[in-house]
């Protein structure tokens, strides 16, 4: 049985001050369902010693990460960084940051690795462009990307991986895959680890649905076999909404 996690990535938003009141609104909604959903909120480098205290039982999650320990990076964060901020899941290869910022597969399974051997939850993002899904890439797209980044894990440390699969077309679009699309790149997905791994390993592993999340389409989402949460952006940084998708899954 694969417990739901719901994570909210506020991306460039917030400022201390308001990430403090959104746990503040947030918390009082979401209290009975602790026990069933697993809730993550990750805000800004910038917010998220002010989160810790003021998140509860809510979980702490970073942006990206450089796989290295410490060193001449200008401008990164490292994996005892973030731990020592009280973080506990760590997205890596989100779209934004694989197309404006250059990363390979290569880069992002590096991170993967530091951040698995730190102790940190990563939630691997994947998914295809529209283009890539009009030439009929999706699962070669997939396929790609989840073995790229999965390269040289232990299949024993498999279902601490979470993974998001964010079809590009359904980022900040309004535009969300049907849950017959999300649930068919899910499956894909899970078939591929079974391969890659074990099939009791890639049974474990959570996969996330991210692209326009909302309230209103949540739960049917979340009612696909496949289907183990949402990773939220824009519906993120509203407590109402957020509490709302939570529930859906609870
Ligand atoms: P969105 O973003 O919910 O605003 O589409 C999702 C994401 O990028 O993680």
């Amino acid at each position: 049985m694969r417990k739901p996690i719901i994570a909210a990535n506020w991306k460039m938003n917030k400022t201390t001050c308001e990430a403090v009141a959104f746990f503040e609104a947030l918390l009082p909604k979401i209290s009975g369902t602790c026990e069933q959903v697993e809730v993550v909120v990750i805000p800004p480098f910038t917010a998220i010693a002010a989160c810790r205290p003021a998140a509860g039982g809510v979980g702490i999650g970073a942006q990206n990460m450089h796989p290295e320990p410490s060193g001449a990076f200008t401008g990164e964060i490292s994996a005892s960084m973030l731990l020592d901020l009280g973080v506990s899941y760590v997205v890596l290869g989100h779209s934004e940051r694989r197309a404006f910022f250059g990363e390979s597969d290569h880069f992002i399974n590096q991170k993967l690795k530091r951040a698995l051997a730190s102790g940190l939850t990563p939630i691997l993002c994947v998914g295809e462009t529209l283009e890539q899904r009009d030439a009929g890439e999706v699962a070669a797209v997939l396929d790609r990307q989840i073995s790229g980044c999965l390269a040289d894990v232990e299949p024993s440390a498999l279902p601490k991986v979470v993974i998001a699969y964010e079809p590009v077309w359904a980022i900040g679009t309004g535009r969300t895959a049907s849950p017959a699309q999300a649930q068919e790149a899910h499956s894909l997905i899970r078939t591929k680890l079974s391969m890659l791994f074990t099939k009791e390993a890639a049974e474990q592993v959570r996969i996330q649905y991210g692209g326009s999340v909302k309230p209103g389409n949540a739960r049917e989402l979340l009612a696909c076999p496949d289907i183990d949460g949402a990773l939220v952006g824009g519906a993120s940084l509203a407590a109402d909404d957020f509490a709302a998708i939570v529930l859906a899954a609870g």
